[in-house]
């Protein structure tokens, strides 16, 4: 069993050409050049990843793609949100053309999900697009943002402002690189899980609630069991819905209270942890809208405290930032910001309108 593959596969109705797997076992880093060669075919390999995960594993992927590969070169920048900027993709595309990056180029993002969002931006603009294979670090990037094509760069005015949808030609998932992952990360991570459960199975949010104290870095099988079934279930709806019209809106649970958060703090609250507090105001707001029972809240709230995940906002948050945060959602339609919201265990309404007065009040409590 620990050297079974365990396989998904992404298929895209609108276009069956564009179909890729997700795959996912312990020890798929080690063996990633052969893997890499075969996407890239001739054309020269790029690997674009920050410093922090260049110096774990970069240079050594990169040592061993270059015995495999016509050409192959290691692209950096620093770590974290500040990153997620025009001026590095700037100097990353700049690189890119001067190394002679061609459409028949790959570009590979080994890295969290800044890396990913932004190697991937990188890629779907760079010469109107070039392949992308991606090589998720974290927990937040193995189980959510290395699937499902988004990819982004934040503006001044907000997250992920910029950006486009760019699935990836494939997905190598190594649990075992989490072992390097400082714990705050981890976290960070299980704050997607639980949107995943929250939003779409109730099942898989029971076996987080049973099995909390043991998620940890090195829970070999569990971990990968919890990656596996987040990832499928996150590709089920990404074939539903690729360029979220509909059903798809329902992974931004959590997201319209976090992304405005993350912003109000100047990203000194991590995604995760601002995603965390969403689903915790969020879920307040669903009681008060009368779509989401009391005892529901009370096992988000708990299953949040089980993982060592915030639930409460900061003091310190600029109200009148945040505000204008969420105004600028890309969710805000003209009839005002447009929620994802709880409505059951594994189940969510999307669409919904919530009045200032209910997001205060959720808020302080
Ligand atoms: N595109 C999507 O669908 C999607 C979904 C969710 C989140 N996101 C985006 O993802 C970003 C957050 O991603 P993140 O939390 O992975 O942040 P991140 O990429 O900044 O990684 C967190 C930190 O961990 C370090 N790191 C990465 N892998 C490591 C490893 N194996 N060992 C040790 N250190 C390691 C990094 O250097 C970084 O300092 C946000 O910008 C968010 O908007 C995108
Ligand atoms: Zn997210």
């Amino acid at each position: 069993v620990h050297h079974q593959n365990h396989i998904t596969t992404v298929s895209l109705p609108a276009s069956p050409a564009r179909s890729y797997p997700i795959a996912i076992r312990e020890g798929l880093l080690a063996e990633a050049a052969s893997s890499i060669a075969r996407t890239a075919g001739p054309g020269a390999v790029f690997l674009v990843t920050d410093t922090t995960v260049g110096r774990l594993y970069g240079r050594q992927l990169h040592s061993a793609c270059a015995r495999v590969v016509s050409r192959c070169a290691l692209l950096d920048f620093p770590p974290g949100e500040g990153s997620k900027r025009l001026r590095v993709y700037n100097a990353l595309t700049r690189r890119l053309l001067g190394l002679g990056a061609k459409r028949d180029s790959l570009i590979v993002a080994l890295g969290g999900g800044v890396v990913g969002d932004l190697a991937g931006f990188v890629a779907a603009t760079l010469l109107r697009g070039v392949a992308l294979l991606q090589i998720p670090t974290t927990l937040l990037a193995q189980l959510d943002s290395s699937v499902g094509g988004k990819v982004g760069i934040d503006h001044a005015l907000g997250k992920n402002m910029l950006g486009a949808f760019h699935q990836p030609c494939s997905v190598l998932i190594d649990p075992l690189v989490l072992r390097s992952l400082p714990v705050r990360e981890f976290r960070n991570g299980l704050a997607e899980l639980v949107k995943i459960a929250l939003a779409l199975d109730g099942a898989l949010f029971r076996r987080i609630e049973q099995a909390a104290p043991r998620i940890t870095r090195t829970a070999g099988p569990l971990l990968r069991e919890l990656i596996s079934k987040a990832v499928s279930l996150k590709a089920a709806v990404v074939m539903k819905d690729e360029f979220e019209s509909g059903l798809r809106k329902t992974l931004n649970l959590g997201h319209t209270v976090g992304h405005a958060l993350e912003a109000a703090s100047g990203y000194r609250i991590r995604h995760g942890e601002a995603v965390s507090i969403g689903l915790a105001v969020e879920a307040r707001i669903a009681v008060r809208m009368g779509l989401l029972e009391e005892p529901a809240l009370e096992r988000i709230l708990a299953v949040l405290r089980a993982l060592g995940l915030p639930r409460d906002v900061p003091s310190g948050i600029n109200r009148r930032s945040f505000v204008r945060s969420l105004s600028l959602d890309k969710k805000f339609t003209g009839g005002g910001t447009a929620y994802a919201l709880p409505a059951g265990i594994g189940r969510s309404a999307i669409g919904v309108p919530v009045p200032g007065s209910v997001l205060d009040e959720a808020m302080e409590s």
